[in-house]
């Protein structure tokens, strides 16, 4: 009874020390962060979803383009975090 514990212990112990290892090797987040400059600082006191209604009146196909491969445009905080 004594020596089964100690193993399930010891096994319970390189489990979280292996989970630990897979959390703190993910990738770096790569997407481009929201510039902390004069045309976003309104966007920082905001709310999210109030922010990203206005995104668009600059980044648009007119003004500031996106890349041609840009994914779906929804939630532009969601993937673009801010500094
Ligand atoms: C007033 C116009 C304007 C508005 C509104 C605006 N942007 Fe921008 N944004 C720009 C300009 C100009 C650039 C390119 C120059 C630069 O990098 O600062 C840019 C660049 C960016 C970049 C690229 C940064 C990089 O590293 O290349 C991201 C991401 C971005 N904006 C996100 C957002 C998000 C998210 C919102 C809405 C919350 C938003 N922007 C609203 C003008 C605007
Ligand atoms: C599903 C995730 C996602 C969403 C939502 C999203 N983007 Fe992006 N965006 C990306 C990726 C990925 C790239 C290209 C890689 C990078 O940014 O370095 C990119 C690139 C950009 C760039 C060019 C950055 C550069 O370095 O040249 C701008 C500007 C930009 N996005 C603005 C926006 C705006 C504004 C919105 C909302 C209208 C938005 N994005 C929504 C993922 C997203």
């Amino acid at each position: 009874m004594q020596k089964k514990n100690i193993y399930l212990n010891i096994l319970f112990i390189l489990f979280c020390a292996g989970l630990l290892a897979f959390l703190l090797r993910a990738p770096e987040e790569t997407t481009a962060k929201m510039p902390h400059d004069k045309d976003h600082a309104a966007f920082f006191p905001m709310g999210k979803k109030e922010a990203e209604k206005h995104c668009q009146s600059c980044h648009n196909a007119e003004g500031v383009t996106f890349p041609a491969d840009h994914p779906s445009k929804n939630r532009c905080l969601f993937c673009h975090k801010r500094n």
